[in-house]
């Protein structure tokens, strides 16, 4: 699961690689490697760890093509070794790979066998080594007969050294674009194509099975039978700018801090005060075929799947639709029962995560109609969706996910409320709904106003290891996002848990070490949560307790309060989550720990 970049034209290809790879490592950054071609040999650079170890180690000068990679490893420990690229054994030739070969052992053992000695323990190193293998003086052809032993899926892009003015390119389930511009003589590759440098390309994405032979300024590409096709082209719109922490400590306290804005920009203009109707700008779905949905199923990941399950309970509140938030990664290998008269959303801040497209896939096979809600545009997600709406939330740059959630949130509020208009909600009651909506940015920065109070309630919890995060309803989904924001950023046990499951097992942990974090917000289950934290209390655990001002007999049990402004059950989540992350951030802050690249971790998971 990696990013793949590649550069063939009049400027520097070394430095344009450079700059692809800075933007790709949210795709993984356990080493980072570039090959060219120069003075007729391959000249490679590749180091485990991030960016700037490669740019410390970097030697390679006058490279006539680049091909750049960045890891998120999958076969093989994180090492220099494993770094890509590969070569062949020959030194000829040099690959990069994002995906994954299923069969490596296999064609590994039968290479091995003919006496081939391999240097690393990735499967990609296979792909190489049979490509040299196949070799007769036509590249693509070998690469096209490699592929045709290999089980998997995979972005590759090839260098070799009798070939120094062509990079060539294949894919299986794996995004990669290829962009030229025919005026400069450029060609570029990338697993993403926000990350060209260039805004006048004419650009295509490779299907399975295709293999492109990309020169300067053109590309051929190939389909399985090796004829030549004619790619549709297209020129996106892609404004490029250099992401800035703009005076914050890290990207991540950037991203909490610009939620008011950005819930303010995910609702803007999508909702008529007048008519109480929602209205989101080129939707693709009439309102005859919206109303004519008998359940939503909602496929994501990760932060993305908790936005989904309260999204799922708005749909099911507001509109009275069957509804289920369905994790992608178990979805996949479910029988979910999808017909089409279901509804499916998929969300995903990157548009890429590897479990949500193939349970998308899955879903359109079963003949859904598929609803995306993303915030990368030209992400395969929004290619493969029959309509997007978007999040509007600007690059979310750190790994740990904050802003796009609440503005996923945002937009499922107002879709659910969509629905539920057209299946008769009373134009006040949307008015209602909505008015309290608006104030959530303004509520928001209340939040982020008391930040110095979690702060110091951060610097007092940072040094225990585990930790509950418990809630009923919408603070139980929040509870599992507070949860999971401690635990990517500070390594520390955090686990969410419905307030009123703890009995059922989890309780057995607690102690005066394992302090319980509370989200008490929902009005409907006040007086249940406050048994449930006098039952922890009475087992001598430490409660900090997440509440709206005014709730009474929060303060006779818990150590600490954190106060929030009080809103509706249902837009709580909004807050809460806010409080969590800021709580989250100190505590990794205290800890010391790389809080916009944390160890283990990738932006977005490109495999399953
Ligand atoms: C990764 C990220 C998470 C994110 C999840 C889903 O695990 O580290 O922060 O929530 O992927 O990503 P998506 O781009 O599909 O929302």
């Amino acid at each position: 699961m990696c990013g793949i970049f590649g550069y063939i034209g009049a400027r520097d290809p070394l430095e344009i690689c450079l700059s692809g790879l800075e933007q790709l490592e949210y795709r993984g950054y356990d080493s980072t490697g570039i090959a060219g071609v120069g003075n007729g040999e391959i000249k490679f650079c590749k180091k485990a760890g991030k960016l700037s170890n490669l740019l410390q180690a970097m030697n390679l000068r006058n490279l006539e093509s680049a091909i750049g990679h960045t890891r998120w490893a999958t076969h093989g420990p994180v090492n220099d070794q494993n770094a890509h690229p590969h070569l062949d054994a020959a030194n000829s030739m040099a690959i990069i790979h994002n995906g994954i070969i299923e069969n490596h052992h296999v064609l590994r053992m039968d290479l091995i066998a003919s006496g081939v000695l391999f240097t690393s323990d990735t499967d990609t190193e296979v792909i190489v080594q049979l490509v040299a293998k196949f070799y007769a003086g036509d590249l693509a052809a070998a690469l096209q007969k490699a592929l045709s032993l290999v089980q998997g899926i995979y972005a590759i892009a090839l260098i070799h050294k009798n070939h120094p003015g062509q990079i060539i390119a294949a894919a299986k389930e794996c995004p990669l674009a290829i962009g030229v511009d025919p005026t400069t003589k450029e060609s570029f590759i990338s697993s993403d194509p926000n990350t060209f440098l260039s805004s006048n390309l004419d650009i295509c994405f490779l299907h399975d099975g295709e293999i492109a032979i990309i020169q300067r300024g053109h590309v051929h590409v190939f389909n399985t039978k090796h004829e030549i096709i004619r790619k549709k082209t297209e020129r996106l719109e892609l404004q490029y700018t250099v992401p800035s922490k703009d005076g914050f400590a890290h990207f991540l306290l950037k991203e909490i801090y610009e939620q008011p804005n950005t819930v303010y920009k995910a609702i803007l203009g999508r909702f008529q005060e007048q008519t109480g109707n929602v209205e989101f700008e080129s939707l693709g779905f009439t309102d005859e075929q919206l109303s004519s949905y008998k359940k939503v199923c909602i496929l994501a990941c990760g932060g993305s799947a908790h936005a989904g399950s309260i999204g799922a309970a708005y749909l099911e509140e507001l509109a009275h639709i069957p509804s289920q938030c369905e994790i992608a990664s178990e979805a996949r290998y479910r029988s979910l029962l999808l017909t089409p008269d279901t509804l499916v959303i998929a969300i995903s801040q990157s548009g890429e995560t590897a479990d949500t497209i193939a349970a998308l896939r899955i879903a359109k096979a079963a003949g859904c109609k598929i609803l995306a809600i993303c915030n990368v545009k030209h992400s395969t997600i929004t290619r493969e969706a029959d309509a997007v709406i978007y999040l509007k939330a600007g690059a979310e740059i750190s790994v740990c996910s904050t802003k796009a959630l609440t503005s996923q949130i945002a937009v499922l509020a107002l879709f659910a409320l969509h629905m539920a208009r057209l299946r008769g909600l009373p134009v006040e009651v949307a008015q209602t709904f909505f008015n309290n909506l608006k104030q959530i940015p303004d509520q928001i920065n209340q939040v982020l106003l008391a930040a110095p109070k979690l702060q110091a309630l951060a610097e007092k919890y940072a040094h225990y290891e585990d930790f509950f995060f418990i809630g009923r309803l919408y603070m139980y989904t929040t509870s599992l996002e507070g949860a999971l924001k401690l635990k990517e950023i500070s390594y520390v046990n955090a686990n969410g848990c419905p307030a009123g499951e703890l009995k059922h097992g989890p309780i057995a942990l607690i102690n005066a070490n394992f302090p319980v974090v509370a989200f008490c917000a929902n009005e409907q289950t006040k007086d249940k949560i406050l048994s449930n934290l006098a039952e922890v209390k009475a087992r001598g655990a430490p409660v900090l307790a997440f509440a709206p001002v005014g709730m009474d007999g929060v303060q006779a049990i818990a150590d600490d309060i954190f106060w929030l402004p009080p809103t509706t059950d249902m837009l709580a989540p909004f807050t809460s989550t806010v409080a969590a992350q800021l709580l989250a951030y100190y505590i990794a802050l205290k800890r010391h720990c790389n809080i916009d690249q944390p160890r283990n971790l990738a932006k977005s998971v490109t495999v399953e």
